[in-house]
C-alpha cells in the first residue's frame, strides 16, 4: 500500500491525472470515511486519494467524519498526508488564486470530535508546529521544482462553517494573526498528529475573506478561482511525491 496520501477538499473532489489502480471501502471504529480510498499513481508514484467532502461534495465541513478519514488512511499504511484546501484570504497580498503553504493553525471550531483519546489513558500530543516541518519543507521544495509560486507560511484560522464569517469575525481573526480562513484544517491536523502521520497542506485562496473584497462571497467566484489554483497544487503534489521521503 502507498505510504503517501492526498486529501482533497473543495475544488479537488476527484483527482485529474491520477491513474487509478484500485479502490478500497474502509470502515473504522469511528465509522466510514467520506469516500472509498482511491489507490493510484501520480506520475508513477503510488498514492492514496481521499475526497474530504465526498466525491459529490455533499459532506459539509462540520459533518465530515475526520476521525474515520484519518484512521482509514492510517489503517491503509499511510505515513504522510498532503492536504489540499480552499480558503478565504485575510492578509493583504493573499488574493484569489494564491497558493499558501501555512505553518500555523488557530482552531475556532466548536462542535467537532477532535481526538482519538477519549477514554482510558490521558494523552496530550504536542501541536507546537501543527504542520510537520519536514513535510512542509518538501512542499516548498516541490513548488520550486515545479515552478509554482507559493506563499510560504501563514496562520490558517479554522471556523466551524458551513456559513462564511461575518466581517467582524474576520477583523478579529486578522487581529489574532490569521492569514487565511478555512473550515477543515482542524481537527484534521491534530488527528494526523495523534496517529503519528506527517501532515502538510497547500491552501488555495478562493476568495477574499468577508469584508475584504466584494460585498458578497459567491460559490461561482470561489469555484472559478479554485480551478486554476488546484491545477497548481496538483503540480506541487506531483513534484513532492517525486522527491520522495527524506
Ligand atoms: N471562509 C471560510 N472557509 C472558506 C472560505 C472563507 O472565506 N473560502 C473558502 N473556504
Amino acid at each position: 500500500m502507498p505510504s503517501d496520501a492526498v486529501v482533497g477538499g473543495s475544488g479537488l473532489e476527484s483527482y485529474p491525472g491520477l491513474v487509478i489502480t484500485g479502490e478500497r471501502r474502509a470502515t473504522t471504529a469511528f465509522g466510514e470515511p467520506s469516500a472509498p480510498l482511491v489507490l493510484g499513481e501520480i506520475e508513477g508514484r503510488k498514492v492514496v486519494f481521499l475526497s474530504r467532502h465526498g466525491p459529490e461534495h455533499d459532506i459539509a465541513p462540520h459533518r465530515i467524519n475526520y476521525r474515520a478519514n484519518l484512521r482509514a488512511l492510517h489503517d491503509a499504511g499511510v505515513e504522510r498526508v498532503y492536504a489540499a484546501a480552499a480558503v478565504g484570504g485575510i492578509a493583504p497580498g493573499l488574493g484569489p488564486g494564491t497558493v499558501v503553504v501555512p505553518d500555523q493553525i488557530i482552531d475556532y471550531t466548536v462542535s467537532r470530535p477532535g481526538t482519538f483519546f477519549e477514554e482510558g489513558r490521558v494523552v496530550h500530543v504536542d501541536m507546537t508546529h501543527p504542520y510537520t516541518p519536514s513535510l512542509r519543507d518538501r512542499l516548498l521544495r516541490a513548488a520550486s521544482v515545479a515552478g509554482v509560486a507559493v506563499h510560504d507560511g501563514g496562520v490558517y484560522g479554522v471556523t466551524e462553517g458551513p456559513r462564511f464569517e461575518t466581517a467582524a469575525e474576520i477583523d478579529r481573526m486578522e487581529r489574532d494573526g490569521c492569514a487565511v480562513v478555512g473550515m477543515t484544517a482542524m481537527p484534521e491536523a491534530a488527528l494526523a498528529r495523534e496517529l503519528g502521520m506527517e501532515y502538510a497542506a497547500c491552501a488555495v485562496v478562493s476568495n477574499a475573506a468577508a469584508g475584504r473584497g466584494p460585498a458578497e462571497i459567491t460559490m461561482e467566484d470561489i469555484y472559478a478561482n479554485l480551478e486554476r489554483g488546484m491545477r497548481r497544487v496538483r503540480r506541487i503534489f506531483a513534484a513532492a511525491l517525486a522527491l520522495g521521503p527524506g
